[in-house]
Protein backbone atom coordinates (compact mmCIF):
# COMPACT_ATOMS: atom_id res chain seq x y z
CA UNK A 1 0.00 0.00 0.00
CA UNK A 2 1.60 3.46 -1.13
CA UNK A 3 0.20 6.61 0.77
CA UNK A 4 0.88 10.07 0.40
CA UNK A 5 -0.72 13.60 1.54
CA UNK A 6 -0.83 16.98 -0.02
CA UNK A 7 -1.69 20.49 1.33
CA UNK A 8 -4.59 22.84 -0.76
CA UNK A 9 -3.34 26.56 -1.33
CA UNK A 10 -5.58 29.69 -2.21
CA UNK A 11 -3.91 31.92 -4.91
CA UNK A 12 -3.68 35.53 -4.36
CA UNK A 13 -2.75 36.40 -8.09
CA UNK A 14 -4.92 34.60 -10.02
CA UNK A 15 -4.62 31.60 -12.72
CA UNK A 16 -7.09 32.44 -15.13
CA UNK A 17 -6.64 31.17 -18.91
CA UNK A 18 -4.52 28.83 -20.02
CA UNK A 19 -1.81 29.08 -23.44
CA UNK A 20 -1.98 25.63 -23.95
CA UNK A 21 -4.58 23.15 -22.26
CA UNK A 22 -3.08 19.85 -22.36
CA UNK A 23 -0.50 20.63 -20.13
CA UNK A 24 -2.53 23.24 -18.19
CA UNK A 25 0.35 26.06 -19.44
CA UNK A 26 -0.81 29.43 -17.81
CA UNK A 27 -1.32 32.57 -19.55
CA UNK A 28 -0.03 34.50 -17.08
CA UNK A 29 1.62 33.68 -13.40
CA UNK A 30 0.18 32.99 -10.14
CA UNK A 31 1.27 33.41 -6.31
CA UNK A 32 -0.61 30.84 -3.91
CA UNK A 33 -0.24 30.49 -0.26
CA UNK A 34 -0.27 26.74 0.99
CA UNK A 35 -3.39 25.77 3.39
CA UNK A 36 -1.12 23.23 4.90
CA UNK A 37 -3.79 22.27 7.23
CA UNK A 38 -6.24 21.22 4.18
CA UNK A 39 -4.91 18.03 3.40
CA UNK A 40 -5.98 15.17 0.56
CA UNK A 41 -4.35 11.47 1.69
CA UNK A 42 -4.00 9.13 -1.18
CA UNK A 43 -3.90 5.33 -0.63
CA UNK A 44 -2.66 3.11 -3.85
CA UNK A 45 -3.11 -0.78 -3.55
CA UNK A 46 -1.70 -2.62 -5.63
CA UNK A 47 -4.46 -4.76 -7.81
CA UNK A 48 -3.27 -8.37 -8.79
CA UNK A 49 -5.57 -9.69 -11.13
CA UNK A 50 -7.67 -6.28 -12.45
CA UNK A 51 -7.49 -5.12 -15.55
CA UNK A 52 -7.44 -1.24 -14.64
CA UNK A 53 -7.55 0.84 -11.85
CA UNK A 54 -10.21 1.97 -9.96
CA UNK A 55 -11.21 4.82 -7.58
CA UNK A 56 -13.04 4.47 -4.36
CA UNK A 57 -13.73 6.67 -1.23
CA UNK A 58 -11.29 6.20 1.80
CA UNK A 59 -12.93 6.30 4.94
CA UNK A 60 -10.96 7.16 7.59
CA UNK A 61 -11.71 9.04 10.84
CA UNK A 62 -11.49 12.55 10.95
CA UNK A 63 -11.58 12.54 6.96
CA UNK A 64 -14.56 13.05 4.67
CA UNK A 65 -14.80 10.74 1.38
CA UNK A 66 -15.36 12.60 -1.58
CA UNK A 67 -18.20 12.53 -3.09
CA UNK A 68 -17.15 11.94 -6.59
CA UNK A 69 -19.27 12.13 -10.17
CA UNK A 70 -18.43 9.38 -12.51
CA UNK A 71 -17.03 12.44 -14.57
CA UNK A 72 -14.35 13.54 -11.75
CA UNK A 73 -13.53 9.91 -10.97
CA UNK A 74 -12.80 9.45 -14.47
CA UNK A 75 -10.92 12.55 -14.86
CA UNK A 76 -9.08 11.31 -11.64
CA UNK A 77 -8.30 8.05 -13.47
CA UNK A 78 -7.05 9.25 -16.51
CA UNK A 79 -4.85 11.44 -15.19
CA UNK A 80 -3.17 8.49 -12.84
CA UNK A 81 -2.81 6.61 -15.88
CA UNK A 82 -1.10 9.20 -17.48
CA UNK A 83 0.80 9.41 -14.43
CA UNK A 84 1.98 5.24 -14.64
CA UNK A 85 3.07 6.07 -18.97
CA UNK A 86 5.16 9.26 -18.30
CA UNK A 87 6.61 7.10 -14.84
CA UNK A 88 6.70 3.47 -16.23
CA UNK A 89 4.58 2.19 -13.36
CA UNK A 90 3.47 -1.49 -13.70
CA UNK A 91 0.36 -2.66 -12.56
CA UNK A 92 -3.52 -1.56 -11.52
CA UNK A 93 -4.02 -0.16 -8.63
CA UNK A 94 -7.17 0.35 -6.00
CA UNK A 95 -6.82 4.52 -5.14
CA UNK A 96 -8.82 5.60 -2.34
CA UNK A 97 -8.71 9.26 -1.54
CA UNK A 98 -10.53 11.36 1.38
CA UNK A 99 -9.85 15.09 2.56
CA UNK A 100 -9.79 16.38 5.91
CA UNK A 101 -12.00 19.33 5.30
CA UNK A 102 -15.77 19.19 4.29
CA UNK A 103 -16.85 19.49 0.58
CA UNK A 104 -19.12 22.27 1.71
CA UNK A 105 -16.01 24.14 3.37
CA UNK A 106 -15.48 26.85 0.53
CA UNK A 107 -12.11 25.10 -0.48
CA UNK A 108 -12.21 23.50 -3.83
CA UNK A 109 -10.22 20.03 -3.56
CA UNK A 110 -8.69 19.78 -6.70
CA UNK A 111 -5.65 20.82 -6.06
CA UNK A 112 -4.94 18.78 -2.93
CA UNK A 113 -6.03 16.11 -4.73
CA UNK A 114 -4.31 16.12 -8.02
CA UNK A 115 -1.19 16.59 -6.20
CA UNK A 116 -1.17 13.90 -3.71
CA UNK A 117 -2.51 11.51 -6.60
CA UNK A 118 0.79 12.77 -8.39
CA UNK A 119 2.80 12.19 -5.13
CA UNK A 120 1.57 8.93 -4.64
CA UNK A 121 2.70 7.87 -8.24
CA UNK A 122 6.31 9.11 -6.86
CA UNK A 123 6.22 6.68 -3.91
CA UNK A 124 4.92 3.56 -5.97
CA UNK A 125 7.98 4.42 -8.48
CA UNK A 126 10.61 4.72 -5.43
CA UNK A 127 9.40 1.04 -4.63
CA UNK A 128 9.35 -0.21 -8.20
CA UNK A 129 12.16 1.59 -9.57
CA UNK A 130 14.42 2.44 -6.56
CA UNK A 131 14.58 5.76 -7.80
CA UNK A 132 13.66 9.07 -6.35
CA UNK A 133 11.60 11.31 -8.68
CA UNK A 134 12.29 14.82 -7.43
CA UNK A 135 9.41 17.94 -6.28
CA UNK A 136 10.05 19.85 -8.67
CA UNK A 137 9.10 17.47 -12.05
CA UNK A 138 6.21 16.04 -9.44
CA UNK A 139 4.94 19.46 -9.59
CA UNK A 140 5.17 19.65 -13.14
CA UNK A 141 3.62 16.62 -13.86
CA UNK A 142 0.69 17.54 -11.43
CA UNK A 143 0.17 20.45 -13.37
CA UNK A 144 -1.33 18.25 -16.23
CA UNK A 145 -3.49 16.82 -13.96
CA UNK A 146 -5.27 20.10 -12.99
CA UNK A 147 -2.85 23.48 -13.07
CA UNK A 148 -2.99 24.81 -9.67
CA UNK A 149 -2.10 21.32 -7.74
CA UNK A 150 1.40 22.14 -9.23
CA UNK A 151 1.40 24.83 -6.54
CA UNK A 152 0.63 22.74 -3.52
CA UNK A 153 4.25 20.96 -3.64
CA UNK A 154 5.98 24.19 -2.06
CA UNK A 155 5.43 26.53 0.70
CA UNK A 156 4.60 28.65 2.70
CA UNK A 157 4.62 30.45 -0.78
CA UNK A 158 4.31 28.83 -4.43
CA UNK A 159 4.88 30.79 -7.69
CA UNK A 160 3.64 29.64 -10.76
CA UNK A 161 4.24 30.44 -14.46
CA UNK A 162 4.79 29.10 -17.91
CA UNK A 163 8.15 27.07 -16.75
CA UNK A 164 6.89 25.91 -13.89
CA UNK A 165 6.20 26.14 -10.27
CA UNK A 166 8.71 27.36 -7.38
CA UNK A 167 8.68 27.94 -3.29
CA UNK A 168 8.64 31.65 -2.43
CA UNK A 169 9.41 32.66 1.28
CA UNK A 170 7.64 36.25 2.15
CA UNK A 171 8.53 37.85 5.66
CA UNK A 172 4.87 37.63 5.62
CA UNK A 173 4.32 33.70 7.35
CA UNK A 174 1.76 32.04 9.64
CA UNK A 175 -1.48 33.21 8.28
CA UNK A 176 -4.65 32.29 9.65
CA UNK A 177 -7.81 31.39 6.83
CA UNK A 178 -10.87 32.07 7.13
CA UNK A 179 -13.78 31.19 4.32
CA UNK A 180 -16.99 33.02 4.85
CA UNK A 181 -19.84 30.18 3.64
CA UNK A 182 -21.96 31.75 1.28
CA UNK A 183 -22.81 28.98 -0.97
CA UNK A 184 -22.04 25.13 -1.69
CA UNK A 185 -24.50 23.99 -4.03
CA UNK A 186 -22.14 22.24 -7.25
CA UNK A 187 -20.73 25.27 -9.48
CA UNK A 188 -22.69 25.07 -12.54
CA UNK A 189 -19.12 26.35 -14.31
CA UNK A 190 -16.57 24.47 -13.21
CA UNK A 191 -12.90 26.36 -12.96
CA UNK A 192 -11.71 24.74 -16.07
CA UNK A 193 -14.55 25.78 -18.44
CA UNK A 194 -14.05 29.23 -16.70
CA UNK A 195 -10.49 29.01 -18.05
CA UNK A 196 -11.86 28.48 -21.15
CA UNK A 197 -14.41 30.72 -21.44
CA UNK A 198 -12.90 34.02 -20.19
CA UNK A 199 -11.24 34.29 -23.35
CA UNK A 200 -13.98 35.52 -24.78
CA UNK A 201 -14.02 38.72 -22.63
CA UNK A 202 -12.55 41.80 -24.24
CA UNK A 203 -11.04 42.52 -20.74
CA UNK A 204 -8.78 39.56 -21.23
CA UNK A 205 -6.62 41.61 -23.33
CA UNK A 206 -4.45 42.74 -21.48
CA UNK A 207 -5.09 40.15 -18.55
CA UNK A 208 -1.36 38.92 -18.56
CA UNK A 209 0.56 42.47 -17.88
CA UNK A 210 -2.53 43.09 -14.94
CA UNK A 211 -1.62 39.71 -13.43
CA UNK A 212 2.69 40.38 -13.61
CA UNK A 213 1.97 43.50 -12.51
CA UNK A 214 0.24 42.84 -9.18
CA UNK A 215 2.47 39.75 -9.00
CA UNK A 216 5.51 42.46 -8.69
CA UNK A 217 3.01 45.20 -6.58
CA UNK A 218 2.36 42.07 -3.88
CA UNK A 219 6.12 40.96 -3.64
CA UNK A 220 7.11 44.28 -3.13
CA UNK A 221 3.98 45.03 -0.10
CA UNK A 222 4.79 41.90 1.27
CA UNK A 223 8.99 42.24 1.18
CA UNK A 224 8.16 46.22 2.62
CA UNK A 225 5.53 44.40 5.19
CA UNK A 226 2.87 47.06 4.21
CA UNK A 227 0.13 45.09 4.68
CA UNK A 228 -2.89 48.00 3.66
CA UNK A 229 -0.82 47.61 0.22
CA UNK A 230 -1.16 43.80 -0.03
CA UNK A 231 -4.86 44.21 0.72
CA UNK A 232 -5.90 46.22 -2.06
CA UNK A 233 -3.60 44.34 -4.47
CA UNK A 234 -5.07 40.69 -3.59
CA UNK A 235 -8.54 42.89 -3.37
CA UNK A 236 -8.26 44.12 -6.69
CA UNK A 237 -6.93 41.35 -8.14
CA UNK A 238 -10.36 38.89 -7.55
CA UNK A 239 -12.46 41.72 -8.86
CA UNK A 240 -10.20 41.46 -12.06
CA UNK A 241 -10.88 37.85 -12.50
CA UNK A 242 -15.05 37.85 -11.28
CA UNK A 243 -14.91 40.90 -14.26
CA UNK A 244 -13.40 38.81 -16.87
CA UNK A 245 -16.23 36.16 -15.82
CA UNK A 246 -18.92 38.71 -15.77
CA UNK A 247 -17.54 39.93 -19.25
CA UNK A 248 -17.21 37.09 -20.94
CA UNK A 249 -19.44 36.11 -23.90
CA UNK A 250 -22.20 35.19 -23.01
CA UNK A 251 -21.44 36.25 -19.49
CA UNK A 252 -21.34 33.94 -16.25
CA UNK A 253 -20.58 34.51 -12.56
CA UNK A 254 -20.42 32.92 -9.03
CA UNK A 255 -21.69 35.86 -6.92
CA UNK A 256 -24.36 36.31 -4.86
CA UNK A 257 -26.24 38.80 -2.83
CA UNK A 258 -24.55 37.20 0.28
CA UNK A 259 -21.36 37.17 -0.62
CA UNK A 260 -21.44 41.33 -1.91
CA UNK A 261 -22.40 41.20 1.90
CA UNK A 262 -19.73 39.60 3.17
CA UNK A 263 -17.20 41.74 0.84
CA UNK A 264 -18.86 44.78 2.53
CA UNK A 265 -18.33 43.67 5.33
CA UNK A 266 -14.79 43.31 5.14
CA UNK A 267 -14.49 46.50 3.85
CA UNK A 268 -16.55 47.96 6.66
CA UNK A 269 -13.28 45.72 9.02
CA UNK A 270 -10.78 47.91 7.30
CA UNK A 271 -12.61 51.13 7.24
CA UNK A 272 -12.94 50.81 11.45
CA UNK A 273 -9.68 49.71 12.52
CA UNK A 274 -7.18 50.84 9.26
CA UNK A 275 -6.72 47.53 9.08
CA UNK A 276 -7.77 44.20 8.30
CA UNK A 277 -7.24 40.46 6.50
CA UNK A 278 -6.62 39.82 3.07
CA UNK A 279 -9.58 38.89 1.47
CA UNK A 280 -9.80 37.10 -2.07
CA UNK A 281 -12.41 34.17 -4.14
CA UNK A 282 -11.82 31.43 -6.02
CA UNK A 283 -14.38 30.51 -8.94
CA UNK A 284 -16.74 30.11 -6.37
CA UNK A 285 -19.16 32.11 -4.39
CA UNK A 286 -17.34 32.05 -1.22
CA UNK A 287 -14.63 34.57 0.37
CA UNK A 288 -12.12 33.52 1.45
CA UNK A 289 -9.69 35.74 4.29
CA UNK A 290 -5.71 35.62 5.50
CA UNK A 291 -5.07 36.95 8.51
CA UNK A 292 -1.60 38.08 9.84
CA UNK A 293 -0.47 35.93 13.28
CA UNK A 294 -0.78 39.28 15.26
CA UNK A 295 -4.31 39.53 14.35
CA UNK A 296 -5.80 36.24 15.38
CA UNK A 297 -8.18 37.58 17.96
CA UNK A 298 -9.70 39.98 15.26
CA UNK A 299 -9.98 36.80 12.93
CA UNK A 300 -12.37 34.88 15.85
CA UNK A 301 -13.83 38.11 16.63
CA UNK A 302 -14.73 38.56 13.34
CA UNK A 303 -16.55 35.35 12.94
CA UNK A 304 -18.32 36.30 16.44
CA UNK A 305 -19.40 39.33 15.86
CA UNK A 306 -21.16 38.37 12.52
CA UNK A 307 -23.22 35.12 13.67
CA UNK A 308 -25.41 36.25 10.07
CA UNK A 309 -22.09 35.27 8.12
CA UNK A 310 -21.14 31.62 8.46
CA UNK A 311 -17.59 32.01 8.71
CA UNK A 312 -15.25 28.67 9.01
CA UNK A 313 -11.83 28.95 10.46
CA UNK A 314 -8.97 26.81 9.51
CA UNK A 315 -8.86 25.12 13.40
CA UNK A 316 -12.52 24.99 12.86
CA UNK A 317 -12.02 22.88 9.20
CA UNK A 318 -8.89 21.11 9.76
C1 LIG B 1 -9.94 30.33 -9.87
O1 LIG B 1 -6.52 24.54 -11.31
O2 LIG B 1 -9.01 24.23 -10.94
O3 LIG B 1 -8.92 28.74 -8.43
O4 LIG B 1 -6.16 23.53 -14.47
O5 LIG B 1 -8.47 23.40 -15.38
O6 LIG B 1 -7.86 22.09 -13.32
P1 LIG B 1 -7.61 23.34 -14.16
O7 LIG B 1 -8.10 24.58 -13.27
P2 LIG B 1 -7.89 24.87 -11.74
O8 LIG B 1 -8.11 26.47 -11.72
C2 LIG B 1 -8.09 27.18 -10.53
C3 LIG B 1 -8.52 28.58 -10.81
C4 LIG B 1 -8.70 29.48 -9.62
C5 LIG B 1 -7.51 30.43 -9.44
C6 LIG B 1 -6.26 29.84 -8.90
O9 LIG B 1 -6.28 28.89 -8.11
O10 LIG B 1 -5.19 30.40 -9.25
Amino acid sequence: MYTAEAPSNIALIKYMGKTDTASNTPTNPSLSYTLKHFRTRVEAEPLSNAESDCWEPLTLERWTAPDLSQKSSDRYLRFFNQLKQELGIRGNFRIRSANNFAPDCGLASSASSFAALTMVAGEIVREQKSSLVGRDVLAKMSQKGSGSSCRSFFEPWSIWDEYGSVPAEFPVKGLLHQAIMVGSEKKEISSSEAHKRVVSSLNFNGRAERARERMSQLIDAFQGENWEQAFAVVWAEFWDMHSLFETSMPPFGYMNEHTLAALAEVKSFWKEHGDGPLCTMDAGPNVHLLWRDDQRAWALKFAQDRPNLKVLSEEAIG
